[in-house]
């Protein structure tokens, strides 16, 4: 059976005044309904090139414990490589549908991997407005090329009218990777310092060099009723940490203090959410943010999680109820009360349980 893409049923809800009913969210969930009046406070923002990199280590951790998501800045990764990770995910996303159906993701596939969209877990349960592509980055034995775009040709190789550009012979998102890999080891580290740990404790607890970076495209086309539906709905990531690029329409949503708050956005920074991994690895010190994403009337908005993940966590979650080997599954109470369809969390026991963040 053909899966039909949000960005079809958009393209013919353009002149629309509504949207298709299996998109109208529960009251409950609906941005129109739940919106944050008031004085809004505002994710924290951290320059990581501050001299004073005490102060640096303290402002992670802080908004580790506090929000569970920061955005920060002067990172290191060049802005003109963030908008070629941008444009060549655009330029994929605004192919024919055909052509984006040759990389979709099998539907009996046991990985995420591919070009999609969200499926419902059962036939009552409400559509969120996006589509995506999931594959993985790094390492290079976890990568699958079939999943990658041959279209636009830059998505993995850079044009020869870019030769100037240091990373002419590269693919632009292996690129991405290398420079993720260098932002991730600090914020590991900073995380680790932050909970009186040795710096490479979190990073080990989560998968040292093994750690999978899982890079999703999320395109969340234009929609006539944005009060009415979400993009994604509200969840914790799965991952240890997620590092995210978004374009320019504000769309992110956190939930802090029993209210919704919008994400400010700032050109060129990366977006960190503390995922489920580190909540767990922390003892919870650190909280893994609920988050979602509310869509835009008259633009397309896109972001760029990367996950990075504990080796195989993807493919163990294909085999949740059965689980194997080392693995150990582990039942999150508070999981459980907020997410719809994510009601465990896993870790690499044999390492996790040497870890005792403090009491
Ligand atoms: C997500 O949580 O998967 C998406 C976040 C975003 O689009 O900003
Ligand atoms: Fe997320």
């Amino acid at each position: 059976m053909e899966i039909e893409r949000v960005q079809t049923v958009a393209s013919l809800s353009f002149d629309k005044e509504t949207i298709p009913d299996e998109f109208i969210r529960p009251e409950k969930e609906q941005p129109a309904k739940t919106a944050f009046h008031g004085q809004v406070p505002e994710v924290p923002a951290i320059d990581l090139s501050d001299p004073d990199q005490e102060n640096v280590l303290r402002l992670i951790a802080e908004a580790s414990r506090e929000w569970g998501i920061f955005q920060v800045v002067n990172h290191g990764i060049p802005s003109d490589l963030i908008a070629k990770l941008q444009d060549v995910g655009r330029k994929f996303f605004e192919l024919s549908q055909e052509e984006k159906e040759l990389i979709a993701r099998p539907p009996d596939s046991k990985s995420i991997e591919g070009y999609g969209s969200k499926l419902q877990n059962t036939p009552q349960a409400k559509k969120s407005w996006v589509d995506h592509l999931f594959h993985r980055i790094w390492p290079p034995p976890s990568i699958n090329y079939k999943f990658w775009p041959t279209n636009p040709p830059s998505y993995r190789f850079l044009s020869l009218s870019l030769v100037s550009s240091p990373y002419f012979t590269r693919e632009v998102n292996e690129e991405y990777a290398k420079y993720l890999r260098e932002v991730a080891d600090k914020l590991f580290t900073a995380l680790s310092l932050g909970l009186g740990l040795e710096g490479h404790a979190l990073k080990e607890g989560a998968g040292g060099e093994g750690i999978e970076f899982m890079l999703k495209i999320n395109y969340y086309p234009p929609c006539p009723r944005p009060d009415l539906t979400l993009g994604v709905v509200a969840h914790t990531d799965l991952s240890a940490l997620t590092i995210l690029v978004p374009n320019e329409v504000p769309g992110l949503q956190i939930f802090k203090d029993e209210n919704w708050i919008e994400a400010k956005y700032i050109p060129n920074a990366l977006i960190i959410h503390i995922g489920d991994q580190i909540e767990i690895l922390s003892n919870g010190k650190y909280k893994a943010v609920l988050h979602r994403t509310t869509v835009a009337k008259d633009k397309a908005r896109m972001s760029w999680p990367v996950f990075l993940e504990p080796p195989g966590i993807s493919r163990w979650i294909s085999r949740l109820g059965n689980p194997v080997g080392e693995i150990h599954l582990k039942v999150s109470s508070i999981k459980e009360s907020r997410s719809d369809d994510k009601r465990f969390s896993i870790f690499t026991g044999t390492k996790t349980l040497h870890l005792r963040a403090g009491s």
